[in-house]
């Protein structure tokens, strides 16, 4: 072998291997490429989701379900409200809750009646918001109150009831804008 076909010889060796270790690097690259741009999991995705469920619109808004109430429906789902409370004009209160003529917009424990310490630390008026809550749940809204009625979960029952608490009045208090 003289040394023109050696130096052949080793060029195409030297060729191949530089081939092979293109190949390589180049393969090595496509491969990195399809791992960055696919991640193995997908969490952040799932909990977007999750907090897109728990934000659900709670239905419709209290200003609105008040101006289409019905003051004579509220009227009997508030039989049960007189089992203990005394609705007429300058009624004395019953032993088992104070009088509610007027209550709308009234100060909160503000009538002759022996009031819990919890419902006397509340403060405020009786908004509708206010009412709208505490007749939803009224140990949930006042902690330690003594009212033992345990709520009215529908929405739109509550409107009629408070509805008819708002024509308990010489002047009805102005429906909240919607
Ligand atoms: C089992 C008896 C009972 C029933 C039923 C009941 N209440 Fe009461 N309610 C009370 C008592 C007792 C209080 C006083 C709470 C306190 O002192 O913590 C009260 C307080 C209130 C107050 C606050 C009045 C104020 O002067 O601050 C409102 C408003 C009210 N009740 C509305 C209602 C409505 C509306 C219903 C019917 C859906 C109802 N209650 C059913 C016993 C009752």
């Amino acid at each position: 072998m003289d040394s023109f076909e050696f130096n052949k010889i080793a060029g195409g060796v030297l060729g191949t291997l530089l081939f092979v270790m293109g190949l390589g690097i180049f393969s090595d690259s496509l491969f990195s490429r399809s791992h960055s741009e696919k991640p193995g999991y997908a969490l952040p995705a799932e909990e977007v989701h999750a907090a897109a469920t728990a934000a659900a619109p709670a239905g419709e808004p209290l200003p609105v379900l008040l101006a289409k109430a019905d003051p004579k429906k509220g009227e009997s789902n508030a039989k049960v409200c007189t089992t203990c409370h005394n609705l007429a004009k300058d009624g004395a209160p019953k032993a088992t809750g104070p009088n509610l003529y007027g209550v709308v917009e009234r100060a909160v424990a503000s009538t002759g009646y022996a009031y819990s310490d919890a419902i006397k630390a509340k403060g405020g008026n009786w908004s509708y918001e206010a009412l709208n809550q505490f007749i939803t749940n009224p140990k949930g809204y006042i902690a330690g109150t003594k009212m033992g009625y345990g709520g009215e979960k529908d929405p739109a029952k509550r409107a009629d009831i408070i509805a008819f608490l708002r024509s308990l009045a010489d002047t009805p208090a102005p429906l909240p804008a919607k």
